[in-house]
């Protein structure tokens, strides 16, 4: 029989059940649910409103559910509604009377919306855990290519040089912020709704702020019809992992162009490479393109709950029951993400070598070649202009403008010298740029300690 099978006089539709059950799903936080039992029976027992007796009786209960679950002892029974109507109903098999008593001042409605909480929190720590790894890891990579040059790009088109160490502290900045996003998320979610029954709190005198306390929550909520319906911090931790998935997609298209064979900037490790059933010479960057190519559905995810949330009427309604296949495949989504891609940069070769060649095959100093004019006394918009001319006399003659002869730079205008050579090389075009943020090794210097900082707060 159901839990709330008293007031029915039919037997439910089969159909029913496989539409409106969530046993299916939401035996995915059997942990926190158990967690959330404990915590409520012990505030009751406090309050005196179960004795001491019931109170051990149902912790060591729901302890014994706990292990053999985790053993594998007990299975999830299909005729179950949901994680909570399981537990219980287990509960009473096995501790009988007693067991009934859990449920006293309780509500499904604040123990699901303190289930997706605690869920989201524990999952919240991980993802950050593993936001943390790809971090340290792209500080070593940071670390050991201080002056490894590259072209840096705008359009696609080769702009200005940089160096590896800069282009990947630009990664670094977007998941550090991913991080600061979910420590925000947690600490406007770490509030108990436990207690506020199925909308109107409860008529027991429960002490929330225990309850809250046990679970470690910094209070309780204070509002019990918000408490019940309120998924703001699913939607939030969704456009969190979105943001996580939108770059860790951009800098997975960046490896993918850049392991091409017209870039030849790194080479994926074998480990995290696929090859062709057909094209023996292939060597596929799967792993780059999943990660990109998962990204919609963790958009997917937050545009749905997004959408499933307009239209709820205080207080809980079970749309919301639609928040979790969605959010745990989010999350899990994201993990395997990040933890794929770490192994991949981490085990990456890059190509420094060809890395320079392009950043010099593509006038990525043509601007410090103008600078140099600038200079020596020439008017910015003129020395444009000469520079202009230098880069079309070299692609006519399939060169850089490091190649060129001083006669050859002094026909275009007499202004330079042999000094130019060492004013637009790569190490000085670079290493001029030495403000806070620029590629310049003394400025990178200055924020790698930083990010260390960071890291081990
Ligand atoms: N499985 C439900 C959910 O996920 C639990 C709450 C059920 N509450 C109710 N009044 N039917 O939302």
């Amino acid at each position: 029989m159901k839990l709330w099978g008293g007031r029915f006089t039919k037997e439910e539709n089969q159909l029913v059940h496989n539409f409106n059950e969530s046993l299916s799903f939401d035996q995915k936080f059997y942990h926190q649910d158990i967690q959330g039992s404990i915590a409520h029976v012990t505030m009751l027992a406090k309050q005196g409103i179960v004795t001491e007796e019931d109170r051990k009786a149902i912790i060591d209960g729901l302890n014994s559910i706990l292990a053999d679950l985790e053993s594998g002892k007990l299975a999830f029974t299909k005729e179950h509604e949901d994680i909570h109507s399981f537990v219980e109903a287990n509960l009473i098999e096995r501790i009988g009377d007693a067991g009934k008593r859990l449920h006293t001042g309780r509500s499904r409605n604040d123990q699901v919306a303190l289930d997706m909480k605690l869920y989201c929190r524990d999952e919240i720590g991980e993802i950050d855990e593993l936001v943390k790894n790809l971090l340290k890891e792209l500080l070593t990579i940071m670390e050991n290519n201080l002056d490894t040059y590259m072209p840096g790009f705008t359009h696609l088109q080769k702009a200005q040089p940089v160096t590896l160490a800069h282009h990947i502290g630009a990664y670094y900045e977007m998941f550090y912020r991913d991080r600061g996003r979910l420590h925000d998320i947690y600490e406007r979610m770490n509030y108990c709704p436990l207690g506020s029954g199925a909308l109107a709190g409860t008529t027991y005198p429960l002490d929330r702020a225990y309850t809250a306390k046990l679970l470690g929550f910094y209070g309780p909520t204070l509002n019990s019809m918000d408490s019940v319906s309120d998924r703001d911090y699913v939607i939030e931790l969704l456009s969190a992992l979105s943001t996580i998935a939108m770059h860790l997609s951009r800098f997975s298209e960046e490896v993918i162009i850049w392991n091409t064979n017209e870039y030849r900037f790194v080479e994926i490790d074998d480990a995290y490479s696929t090859g062709s059933s057909i094209m023996p010479q292939k060597k596929n960057p799967d792993i780059a393109e999943l990660v990109r190519g998962k990204t919609g559905r963790v958009y997917g995810a937050l545009m749905s709950i997004l959408t499933m949330m307009k239209g709820i009427p205080l207080a809980y309604d079970k749309d919301m029951q639609e928040d979790k296949e969605l959010t745990f495949d989010a999350i899990d989504t994201v993990k395997g993400c990040l933890a794929l891609f770490t192994g991949m940069v981490a085990t990456m070769t890059f190509n420094k070598e060809v890395m320079e060649a392009s950043a010099k095959n593509g006038f990525t100093n043509a601007t410090d070649a103008a600078d140099y004019l600038v200079n020596h006394g020439v008017p910015f918009r003129d020395a444009h202009g000469i520079v202009g001319q230098l880069v079309l006399f070299c692609i006519d003659k399939g060169i850089a403008l490091d190649d060129m002869t001083l006669e050859e730079f002094q026909a275009i205008s007499p202004v330079f010298e042999e000094d130019v050579y060492e004013a637009i090389s790569m190490k000085t075009c670079v290493e001029k740029r030495m403000t806070i943020g620029a590629p310049g090794q003394e400025a990178m210097k200055t924020v790698i300690e930083i990010y260390k900082g960071q890291l081990e707060k």
